[in-house]
């Protein structure tokens, strides 16, 4: 049901202020998304916002979107962003839709089961541990590169583990990052003929989907003949059987491994940044949470099992994904009428959300912007069904519990080793200029614990 363009019937929401000829709200889209999507709020739960000539509903509270994502998720699909991204990423989890996206969920969801995060954290810890060995002493470094090029070498590991040569590994690590900063951008552009236009950005984008496709391409079709090597995604999505008995076509397979390499690296990524900064910014409570580590983590190093008694950190690391939600901004298209808070939308209607402005609601969070882990100890169960950064309903991420594990193991990793201070704690701003809500200009330094 892609490409619905009957919009009559629409009615009823505030358009936001701002709006110019042609462009729309673009600008402020682009210039400055988390203000602007934030500021909507105060104009009632659904706005309307033009791109480019093109109406688009933006629902402003977290009830709404829970609806629209929960009971609703029979009557959207996931919207234009995806339907530009199909062309050229194919038809993973990430893309799918409807009964397509049922049937390779149900396909896929073995692979996230919890005796398979436990042996993914074994491995995830021993990567962790020998990559914060390599991290340079006491002078400033952009903590961010480090902890992307560890989060990829955790999600590839999982997915290939020794299918993977380290010229394949290099082509994926340079064509990822590429592909996610160029998804959201082009969703921004009227047409595609933009996109067509040789400009570097454009050639380049082309390139890195190409590289990334042929090099998942080759390394499934290594896979597929050679023995079956240790258990890794890649191994399950080769065996696994549909209820007819048929196995995943090669082509699948390689769309499902590029929808978790690009859903599964920089989000884990950016929340570890934010996460980073923030204690960086707080000395005490980090050190508390070091000795919380000390307290429950053996000499080992950390297991699955240890993951739920770090209650600090634990708190911390959601007042993270609370505060910093790494998706700013999801889309979704109405294929059925749909009606949110007195605003009539029609079959067409384009709604996009922000996972990210949502979690700073005052009347579920108050004194929002304030980083808090001990509001988790004190109002955990005030609003769970609210507290969406992994999003929910039937495309709700199924990496979650294994980027919950990875951002334990990596941050229980680090600080038993390190102390992290900012070089410049003034310099940090919040940018959404990718998929994902980034602290640019992060430089810190890491001290040695004792
Ligand atoms: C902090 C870390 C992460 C966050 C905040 C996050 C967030 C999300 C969100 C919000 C969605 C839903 C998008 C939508 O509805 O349009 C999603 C989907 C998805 N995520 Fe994650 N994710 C994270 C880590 C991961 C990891 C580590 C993996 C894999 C190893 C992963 C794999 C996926 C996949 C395959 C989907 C598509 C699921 C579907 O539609 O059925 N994610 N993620």
């Amino acid at each position: 049901m892609t490409g619905i363009h009957l919009l009559r019937g629409t009615s009823g929401a505030p358009v936001a202020p701002g709006r110019l000829p042609l462009v729309g709200h673009l600008l402020p889209l682009m210039r400055h998304p988390i203000q602007f999507l934030q500021a909507l709020e105060r104009l009632g739960p659904v706005v309307k916002i033009y791109l480019w000539r093109r109406p688009v509903y933006v629902l402003t509270t977290p009830e709404l979107v829970r609806t629209l994502l929960v009971q609703d998720a029979a009557k959207v699909e996931k919207g234009f962003v995806f339907d530009k991204a199909r062309p050229l990423l194919g038809n993973g989890l990430f893309i799918s839709e409807g009964a397509a996206h049922l049937h390779q969920r149900r396909l896929v969801q073995p692979a996230f089961h919890q005796d398979r995060i436990h042996m993914y954290t074994n491995k995830m810890a021993a990567q962790a541990s020998l990559a914060v060995r390599r991290w340079e002493p006491d002078r400033p470094i952009e903590l961010i590169e480090n902890i992307h090029e560890l989060t990829r070498d955790i999600v590839l590991e999982a997915l290939f583990a020794a299918h993977l040569s380290p010229d394949q590994k290099d082509r994926i690590l340079q064509a990822a990052p590429v592909v996610l900063g160029g998804f959201i951008r082009r969703a921004l552009y009227p047409s595609s003929v933009i996109e067509k236009i040789p400009t570097p950005a454009n050639r380049g984008f082309d390139a890195a989907v190409r590289a990334l496709r042929h090099t998942v391409d080759e390394i499934v079709t290594q896979a597929s003949q050679g023995e079956p090597a240790e258990e890794t995604l890649l191994s399950l999505l080769l065996s696994v059987r549909d209820d007819a008995g048929q196995p995943m076509s090669p082509v699948q397979i390689r769309d499902e491994a590029v929808s978790v390499l690009l859903a599964g690296t920089e989000t884990s990524a950016t929340s570890l940044a934010w996460l980073f900064y923030e204690l960086a910014r707080r000395p005490e409570l980090q050190d508390e949470i070091a000795e919380e580590i000390k307290t429950v983590i053996s000499e080992d190093g950390v297991t699955w099992r240890e993951i739920p008694d770090l209650a600090l950190m634990g708190a911390a690391l959601n007042e993270t994904l609370r505060l910093h939600t790494p998706n700013w901004i999801l889309m979704r298209r109405a294929v059925l009428p749909l009606r949110y808070a007195g605003v009539s939308l029609a079959l067409g209607s384009d709604i996009l959300f922000s996972l990210t402005t949502l979690h700073r609601d005052p009347r579920h969070y108050p004194d929002p912007f304030r980083f808090d882990p001990e509001r988790w100890q004190r109002d955990s169960t005030k609003s769970p069904k609210l507290f969406m950064p992994f999003a929910a309903g039937p495309h709700k991420c199924i990496g979650d519990s294994f980027a919950w594990a990875e951002m334990m193991v990596i941050a229980v990793t680090v600080l038993t080793r390190w102390r992290i201070t900012l070089v410049a704690p003034d310099s940090v701003r919040e940018t959404a200029n990718s998929a994902t809500v980034r602290p640019d200009g992060l430089r810190v330094t890491l001290h040695r614990r004792n």
